[in-house]
């Protein structure tokens, strides 16, 4: 999209380039060809567009949820096939979700200690009827003085497995059907972050060594599982910064693919989502001028979650020239930037009235913000009969999960 020709909004507002996304949503489908592809719904967070990337992907097989209780919308919405991927103890959402199971829905609920099989073990029970498992495999690489990963999952090891397995034995109303393998260390973890490039050579060392571990560890934890007599139907793995690699991977069935779509500021700093558009971010409209060098939009805020870091703040994409100030940055509802000399003598000082066009950091984070991403195609807001057409958020809905 070329940002100079768009018109400013008069209000803080989130944009969608529709271009972009269907670029984006393309080489999704290009690079995961070889395997099933699940949505992670907490990098979309509206409904609308979910329903959007789903008809423009032949490969589609359902969504990947964040909550319980975003498991039952969706349910209630008419998706089948939701595989909730962190482990849950909202037992009222699983209830509730287990009545779509009656109708022929299919839920799938994550665990990977004890206690998550007990109690959906106990709320299968209470409804007559069996709730299906997946099982969260790490994997993560450990060395010796530094743990490449994320410490989600206590399912490290095959003995690991074997006892939840044998704990588990007696427990009746749950089947465990589907393995879950997400290696976050590749698909998430940017190579070349701000201020940090004498860490890049170690991360691409780290990340390479790791795909190694990942293919080996992972392709025989499903083996020795359908061994066990537990025969998966699904082995879901990856995220956006890891399509080309877990796609080729023989054991998986599935991808998840979520921040690709909208191609958030972090990874701009991924070597393997430089073919993707950003196709999403937050406009604010310049309302002040402090100073001769500095002007001041209002809104502001849209860090994003993580490790704090430069990493996690929204980036300028337009107009070029403008840096934040390192007291204030983006803050609670203004936020000030500093004009380059360079820009100034161009005469292209941005005037009041003029946009500053923002990337958030992550993904679906900047729905949570706003009740609806504004549509613009062909450089210029999309009418649809008359009106600008928008994509409502959860947020808009009246929604918000955890
Ligand atoms: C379990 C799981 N799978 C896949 C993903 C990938 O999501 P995305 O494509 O948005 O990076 C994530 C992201 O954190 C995740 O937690």
């Amino acid at each position: 999209m070329d940002f100079a020709q768009l018109p400013a909004p008069p209000k803080v507002s989130a944009w969608l380039d529709m271009d972009a996304l269907d670029h984006n949503i393309k080489l999704v489908n290009q690079k995961t060809q070889a395997v099933k592809l699940r949505i992670a719904t907490k990098s979309i967070r509206s409904m609308d567009v979910l329903r959007y990337i789903q008809k423009h992907t032949p490969h589609f097989i359902g969504l990947m949820s964040y909550s319980a209780a975003e498991s039952v919308y969706l349910l209630q919405n008419g998706f089948d096939n939701i595989l909730c991927a962190y482990p849950t103890v909202d037992r009222a959402s699983v209830a509730e979700a287990l009545k779509y199971n009656q109708q022929g829905a299919t839920m799938i609920w994550m665990a990977d200690r004890i206690e998550h099989l007990h109690l959906l073990n106990e709320i299968g029970k209470q409804q007559e009827q069996s709730v299906e498992v997946c099982l969260d495999i790490n994997m993560s690489m450990p060395l010796p003085k530094l743990y490449f990963g994320t410490k989600r999952s206590a399912l490290m090891r095959k003995s690991d497995v074997k006892t939840i397995i044998e704990q588990a034995g007696s427990l009746s109303h749950i089947t465990i059907t589907a393995m879950m393998g997400y290696e976050a260390q590749i698909a998430g973890l940017a190579e070349h972050l701000p201020g940090k490039s004498l860490i890049t050579p170690a991360i691409k060392l780290l990340k390479n060594s790791s795909k190694r571990q990942v293919s080996r560890r992972r392709a025989s934890m499903v083996h020795w599982i359908n061994k066990q007599g537990y025969p998966l139907k699904l082995v879901n793995g990856g995220g956006s910064g890891s399509m080309d690699f877990t796609s080729s991977q023989p054991e998986v069935t599935e991808i998840t693919v979520g921040s690709a779509y909208y191609k958030p500021a972090y990874f701009d700093y991924m070597d393997s989502m430089q073919q993707f558009k950003p196709a999403a971010g937050f406009v604010l409209p310049v309302t002040r001028q402090p100073e001769k060098r500095v002007i001041t939009c209002q809104g502001g805020g849209f860090i994003a979650s993580g490790a704090i870091g430069t990493d996690k703040v929204p980036v300028v994409h337009y107009p070029p020239g403008l840096s934040l100030l390192p007291d204030e940055g983006f803050g609670e509802v203004q936020t000030p930037f500093a004009v380059d000399e360079a820009v100034i003598k161009q005469g292209n000082m941005p005037t009041i009235g003029e946009a500053v066009w923002c990337r958030h950091a992550k993904a679906g984070e900047l729905a949570e913000h706003f009740n609806e991403l504004v549509c613009y195609r062909g450089n210029k807001p999309l009418i649809v009969e008359g009106a600008a057409q928008v994509m409502t958020t959860y947020r808009g809905e009246g929604l918000c999960f955890h």
